[in-house]
């Protein structure tokens, strides 16, 4: 069964699903979307969340924690924060942002422990397929599938290829697929965007939160089987940029608003920098799912990303889902490249200190 050592392949070509290992179905499970490490269902198979709210049927949504179990029989952890509970609404767990910050200080060890990624199963890793064709899209996925959760297809391949390249990614391999388009634009129209890809079952839906709160809840409402992720402020602005835009900041406590704005909107994933994960955890309670950018394995090249951080720094801090674009899909073998990013994370799952 599960190698806790080994990097766990669960399906070496990406393309059987016969040959899945453990954490993964068919079909017939119950796929909790946000539920980054495991629990894989084939495409289309899962079942659905339950609407816009958080209410949870299986395991623990949200985060990369340990104790996932792959199917939906996993019970629900203990509070870490004592504040949100599994059921309670993204509402509510960001009106009890200042309950979870103030607990910080005891919150903060048994968060941490919560939050190391599961020793086994796919890793807590979205692979950005920044890629040039879909060949070499569906080739990378194919590569990367048997080691990580999810793979992130941005605006420019989607906007190339259209929803093929959503099959085309996923294959039959029922990895998570989290279409990163950004939406912003008045509610109306956010909500048509987001039925019209939820058709794609994607896990992840990125919507801009300084589109405002009736544009997330439009497009939660439209998508109810997608979880959807605001994108809090690009790490591309600095606090200049928002001085121009005539956006209140620095950047961290315009993130810290528009993260409590999003997730009481309903949004149940938000996309920040590493740099800013702890102080959004501390906002906005354990069961939002944090993904952030700019992560990079020791020794990997920075590219264009300023604000950094290591794989387990990133978890430490409290990411959820952590986005690989180039370090694994410029590597020369990209499937070893995110086999080694798993096995870095399932060491600190394993010794967490
Ligand atoms: O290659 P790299 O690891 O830098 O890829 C990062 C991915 O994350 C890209 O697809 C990029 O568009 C995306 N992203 C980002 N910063 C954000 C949001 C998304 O780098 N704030």
């Amino acid at each position: 069964m599960s190698d806790p050592t080994g990097s766990e392949p669960r399906n070496q070509s990406g393309t059987n699903p016969g040959s899945v290992s453990a954490g993964r179905s068919g079909g017939g499970s119950v796929s909790e979307p946000g539920d980054v490490s495991g629990g894989r269902s084939g495409g289309g198979s899962g079942g659905e969340p339950g609407g816009a709210s958080v209410g949870r049927s299986g395991g623990e949504p949200g985060s990369a924690s340990a104790g996932r179990s792959g199917a939906a029989s996993g019970g629900e952890p203990a509070s870490p924060s004592g504040g949100a509970s599994g059921n309670q609404s993204a509402g509510q767990a960001a009106s009890q942002s200042g309950q979870a910050a103030s607990q910080s200080g005891q919150a903060g060890q048994a968060q941490s422990a919560k939050r190391a990624p599961a020793a086994r199963g796919p890793a807590p890793v979205a692979v950005a397929l920044d890629a040039p064709d879909l060949e070499t899209a569906a080739r990378w996925a194919a590569l990367v599938t048997p080691h990580v959760s999810t793979v992130k297809i941005g605006l420019e391949l989607y906007l190339r290829y259209g929803p093929d390249v959503v099959a085309s990614v996923r294959g039959a391999s029922g990895v998570q697929v989290f279409l990163d388009l950004k939406l912003h634009d008045i509610p109306a129209t956010v909500a048509g965007a987001a039925r019209a890809v939820a058709r794609l079952r994607p896990h992840f839906l990125t919507v801009h939160a300084v589109g405002g709160p009736d544009v997330i809840r439009a497009a939660v409402e439209a998508a109810p089987a997608t979880r959807v992720a605001a994108v809090t402020v690009l790490t591309s602005l600095g606090d200049g940029d928002l001085d121009r835009l005539g956006v209140a900041g620095p950047v961290g406590d315009a993130v810290r608003r528009l993260a409590v704005l999003a997730v009481e909107a309903g949004a149940r994933g938000l996309v920040c920098s590493p740099q800013e994960v702890a102080a959004v955890r501390a906002e906005v309670g354990p069961d939002v799912t944090l993904i952030t950018p700019g992560v990079r394995p020791a020794g990997a090249a920075a590219n264009d990303q300023a604000r950094i951080a290591t794989p387990e720094e990133a978890v430490r801090a409290g990411a959820d889902l952590l986005v690989i674009g180039r370090p694994i899909t410029s590597a020369p073998d990209p499937g070893a490249a995110a086999a080694a990013v798993a096995a870095s994370l399932r060491r600190l799952a394993l010794s967490p200190t």
